[in-house]
C-alpha cells in the first residue's frame, strides 16, 4: 500500500488552506502559474503517462491537448464526481478528505487548457461532500486562489458545485454535461467529443476526481518522479475500493503492478470465514467477473487489456463460493435495466431482454439456446450502444458465461448449487 494521492485525506482539516499548504499543497499550482507555460504543463502531464481514472483510461495529457488546441474564448473544466458505479467509493475519500487537492488539480488544468470556469458535478447521494466542497471553494475565494487575478497574476478561474440526482448514466461525461445544462441526463452521440463540443457547445475538459488529484503531485514533483510509481505502461498509483466477502473492506491506494491476489489476501486479509473465493468483479457492476485462476494478474492497463479486462473505476467486489452466479447476475442485470436512459435501442432493449432471459433460467424455464441468445445480445450491446453504460452493461454476463458456464447449465437442468434459486418457478 502507498500513500501518494491519498496523503492528505484524513490527515488534515479539509477546509484548512494552511494545513494543506504546510504539507505541500498548492506547490504544483504555483509552479505551473509562475514557472511554466500552459504547453509545458500539458507536456509534463503527457510525460507522466497519466491515464484517466474514471474507467476509460484515456491519456490525460492528450485530452488536455485537445481542449487547449481549440480556439474558443470560453472553455470549461468539469470534475466528474458522480461516483455511481456500484462498489465504487474511492473518490468519496478524496472528496471528503482533500477537496483542495482536487480544486488545485482543476486550477492547473484550467491554466493549461485556457478555461476560466469550472464545475464539480457531485452525485446527489454525496450531500456531505457537496457541503465540504462549497465551503472549500469559499475559503479559496477569500484567500485569492479563485476568482480574478489569482495570486496577483493575469489568471482567472472560478468554480461551482452541481448536484447529481441519482441517475447512474450521469457519470457518463456527455449525460453529465446535459444534466449541468438542465436537460434530462442522456448521452450524446460522440464525436464530437467534449474537448471540441462540450458544455453549452464549448470546448470542455472532463476529468475524474482521482485523475485530478494526481495533477498537483505530478507538477510539483515532476513526471520522472511520478513514473517511479507503477509500471512502464501504467504509471502512478490507483485507489481501489474493495467490498464483498473479504475480511477488510475499504479504500486502499496501491501501485500499478500490484496483483489481485496481493490485494485480496495481503491487504484485505483474505476471504471471510475462510471460505473459498469464487470470483472478483473488477470495475464495478460493469466490470469483468474474474475467476480464482486469474488472481495473479497485475493491475496494469496493458496486462488486463490482453485478457480482455478493463480496470474500470478500480472497484473490486470479492465474491465467495456460496454465491449463486445466476442470483448475482440477476442483480446486475436489473440494475442496468433500471439505469439505462433509454435513448439507444441496443441498450434499452438489450438490457430488458437479458433480464427476461435470466429470470427465465432462474425460474427453471431456461434452455441452452438462451445462453447463445444472451451472448448474441450482449455482443450487439457492446459493439453498438451509444455510451459506456450499454457497452459495459453485458460484461458481467459475458464473463460469467465464459468462466461459469457449467453453473448456468446446472440451472437450465433444474439445479442451483447454492440453494438460492428454485428450479420450478420460485426464487426464495
Ligand atoms: P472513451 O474511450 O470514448 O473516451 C474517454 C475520454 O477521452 C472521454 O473523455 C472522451 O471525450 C475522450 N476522447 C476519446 N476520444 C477522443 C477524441 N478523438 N477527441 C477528443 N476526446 C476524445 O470512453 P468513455 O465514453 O468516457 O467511457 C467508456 C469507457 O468507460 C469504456 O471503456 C467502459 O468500459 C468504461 N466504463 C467504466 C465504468 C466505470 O467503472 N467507471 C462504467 C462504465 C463504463
Amino acid at each position: 500500500m502507498v500513500n501518494f494521492i491519498s496523503k492528505y485525506a484524513g490527515k488534515i482539516n479539509p477546509l484548512s488552506l494552511k494545513e494543506y499548504k504546510d504539507r505541500g499543497g498548492f506547490q504544483g499550482f504555483e509552479k505551473a502559474l509562475f514557472q511554466m507555460s500552459p504547453s509545458e504543463v500539458i507536456d509534463e502531464i503527457k510525460d507522466s503517462n497519466l491515464k484517466g481514472r474514471g474507467g476509460a483510461s484515456f491519456p490525460t495529457g492528450l485530452k488536455w491537448q485537445f481542449v487547449a488546441a481549440e480556439g474558443a474564448s470560453e472553455k470549461y473544466v468539469i470534475c466528474n464526481a458522480d461516483e455511481g458505479e456500484p462498489g465504487t467509493f474511492k473518490d468519496q475519500v478524496l472528496l471528503e478528505g482533500s477537496p483542495m487537492q482536487i480544486i488545485e488539480g482543476m486550477m492547473i488544468a484550467a491554466y493549461a487548457v485556457g478555461a476560466t470556469k469550472g464545475f464539480i458535478y457531485i452525485r446527489g447521494e454525496y450531500s456531505k461532500e457537496q457541503v465540504i466542497f462549497k465551503n472549500a471553494i469559499e475559503v479559496l475565494r477569500n484567500e485569492g486562489y479563485l476568482g480574478k487575478h489569482i495570486l496577483g497574476q493575469d489568471f482567472e478561474f472560478d468554480l461551482e458545485v452541481r448536484s447529481g440526482a441519482g441517475a447512474y448514466v450521469c457519470g457518463e461525461e456527455t449525460a453529465l454535461i446535459e444534466s449541468i445544462e438542465g436537460n434530462p441526463g442522456r448521452s450524446r452521440f460522440k464525436p464530437p467529443y467534449p474537448p471540441q463540443f462540450g458544455l453549452w457547445g464549448k470546448p470542455t475538459l472532463v476529468n475524474n476526481v482521482e485523475t485530478l488529484a494526481n495533477i498537483p503531485l505530478i507538477i510539483s514533483g515532476g513526471a520522472e518522479e511520478y513514473k517511479k510509481y507503477g509500471t512502464a505502461s501504467s504509471s502512478g498509483t490507483k485507489l481501489i475500493s474493495v467490498s464483498g466477502n473479504v475480511v477488510n473492506r475499504g479504500v486502499f491506494e496501491v501501485e500499478f503492478g500490484t496483483t489481485l491476489r496481493e490485494i485480496i489476501y495481503d491487504i484485505c486479509g483474505g476471504i471471510k470465514k475462510n471460505k473459498q473465493l469464487k470470483f472478483v468483479q473488477l470495475g464495478g457492476s460493469s466490470g469483468a467477473c474474474i475467476p480464482e485462476s486469474l488472481l495473479d494478474l497485475k493491475l496494469d492497463f496493458n496486462v488486463l487489456k490482453k485478457h480482455g479486462i478493463g480496470l474500470g473505476s478500480g472497484a473490486i467486489l470479492v465474491v465467495d463460493e456460496e454465491t449463486c452466479i445466476l442470483d448475482f447476475i440477476k442483480m446486475t442485470t436489473k440494475f442496468f435495466n433500471h439505469e439505462s436512459c433509454g435513448k439507444c435501442t441496443t441498450c434499452r432493449e438489450g438490457n430488458r431482454h437479458i433480464c427476461k432471459i435470466i429470470d427465465r433460467i432462474i425460474h427453471g424455464n431456461g434452455a441452452e439456446r438462451d445462453l447463445r441468445l444472451m451472448i448474441e445480445i450482449a455482443t450487439i450491446m457492446k459493439e453498438s450502444s451509444l455510451c459506456g453504460l450499454g457497452q459495459a452493461a453485458p460484461t458481467a454476463i459475458l464473463t460469467t458465461l465464459k468462466y461459469f458456464n457449467g453453473e448456468y447449465m446446472e440451472h437450465i437442468n433444474g439445479f442451483c448449487r447454492s440453494g438460492v434459486c428454485h428450479p420450478k418457478g420460485e426464487v426464495k
